[in-house]
């Protein structure tokens, strides 16, 4: 069965983030397809990038970027749980996924946003950089609504259909992720190397 961790992408005081994690957490461990975690950027207290040599060569220095790597390595997929901030992603999550390169590559993401707009345009800008990192990632998206889907816009109270929806998502994430373990295994010897 794929690992897939669910990852926290907000990290200030009092985020929903938790919450929407914690919300996507609960549903997909009713799954009998996958494995999954939360995992929690804040955990990892990263600083800015911080590392000389860059990501893509795999020379990790500092005990926090080692750490965070040994996470994203254990895991075959994951699901990106994001705010929008200021029509972008977190920069926490931004930084975290720059932290590292090797332990990303060929593997499986979705995405579930957050927002007044549903967090669509973090969602789409993180496409981009997920690309970059050699993720594949899936089609279908969750979109909750600031004004809908929760309580006093902090607390996550989706509205039904957004079980569908995440279950919709995950159906496409879990193949990909099974997928993408398989690719991994027969281009061992392959370097994903950073080209531009
Ligand atoms: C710095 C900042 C910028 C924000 N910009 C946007 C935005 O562009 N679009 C939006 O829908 N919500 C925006 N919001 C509202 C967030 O979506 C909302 O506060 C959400 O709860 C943030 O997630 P978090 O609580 O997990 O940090 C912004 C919030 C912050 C803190």
């Amino acid at each position: 069965m794929p690992k897939i961790a669910i990852v926290i992408g907000s990290t200030r005081p009092g985020r929903a983030g938790e919450s929407v994690a914690h919300w996507v957490y609960d549903i997909a461990t009713r799954r009998t397809d996958a494995e999954f975690a939360l995992v929690d950027i804040a955990d990892f207290n990263l600083p800015m990038l911080d590392e000389p040599v860059p990501p893509s060569m795999g020379q990790y220095s500092q005990p926090h970027t080692k750490a965070w790597a040994d996470t994203v390595a254990s895991f075959d997929g994951y699901v990106f749980v994001t705010p929008e901030y200021n029509h972008g992603p977190p920069g926490a999550l931004k930084n975290a996924l720059d932290f590292v390169f090797g332990e990303w590559n060929n593997k499986a993401a979705g995405f579930v946003g957050y927002g007044a707009a549903g967090g669509v345009r973090a969602v789409e800008q993180l496409r981009l950089v997920a690309s970059a990192l050699h993720v594949a990632h899936v089609r279908n998206q969750v979109e909750l609504s600031l004004f809908t889907d929760f309580e006093d816009m902090t607390v996550c109270k989706p509205h039904p259909r957004n079980e569908e929806s995440l279950n919709g998502m995950l159906d496409q994430l879990v193949p990909w992720s099974v997928a993408m373990k398989a690719l991994r295994e027969g281009t061992k010897e392959q370097r994903w190397e950073r080209t531009a």
